[in-house]
């Protein structure tokens, strides 16, 4: 990971703010970054209102002096982090352990896009944990559901998400069809949420060694 592409790619997209938008800030690393320079702008002068995806960057995004407001029905953009992202625009996300709110926010999101550095990047998805937040209550029912739907199961340690809840990483064969597996693990009772992002990402900037791409679906 390079903290500099993450600020270049960062950058790129905030570029894409304007005056008024509602904007979804995402969570993570590389998010950051686009919380610092979208403060530095409303800073300037820009009027924008905010809606976070945790609780982590809610008082990030405070910090630098960008106005919140809850979840409206429509944002005009979101700006997010990865896990990993392949050039179907497919992303895993939710090592930070908020997907839920993520996956909340971008649904609601007109366009969303995605800021990694090229370490993010894949030919497909598939190599990273897929995290699944779950109710607790339901922890070991759900771990055996995602085992008989093939995953090699593992409770996150010492982690509960902002909403109070476990998370359970997975681990599928790479090769799995990702849009059946989204479906099967959507319809688990007591899984709330999962970091597969297969339609929600609407364009990405990836850093790599300084210079920036822009992939658009
Ligand atoms: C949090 C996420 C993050 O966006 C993802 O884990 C990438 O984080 P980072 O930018 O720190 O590598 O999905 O739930």
């Amino acid at each position: 990971m390079n903290e500099s592409d993450k600020r270049l790619a960062a950058l790129a997209a905030v570029e894409e703010v304007r005056a008024g938008m509602s904007v979804g800030l995402g969570t993570g690393s590389t998010a950051a970054f686009a919380i610092e320079a979208l403060g530095e702008r409303v800073r300037g002068g820009l009027a924008v209102q905010a809606v976070a995806t945790s609780l982590a960057t809610e008082a990030h995004a405070r910090a630098v002096g960008i106005a919140l407001i809850d979840l409206p029905a429509r944002i005009d953009l979101t700006i997010d982090g990865a896990d990993e992202i392949d050039g179907a625009l497919r992303a895993i996300k939710g090592a930070g352990g908020a997907m839920l709110r993520e996956k909340v926010v971008a649904a609601a999101s007109a366009r969303m896009v995605v800021i990694a550095d090229g370490s993010k990047r894949v030919a497909a998805i598939g190599a990273a944990k897929i995290p699944v937040e779950t109710l607790p209550f339901a922890r070991n029912f759900v771990a055996a559901r995602l085992e008989s739907l093939g995953a090699e199961v593992a409770l996150r340690a010492n982690f509960i998400t902002n909403q109070g809840n476990s998370v359970l990483d997975c681990r599928f064969a790479p090769d799995i069809d990702h849009r059946r597996l989204a479906a099967e693990i959507a319809a688990i009772p007591g899984a709330l949420g999962h970091g597969l992002f297969l339609t929600e990402v609407s364009a990405a900037y990836i850093a790599t060694n300084g210079v920036v791409t822009r992939l658009e679906r």
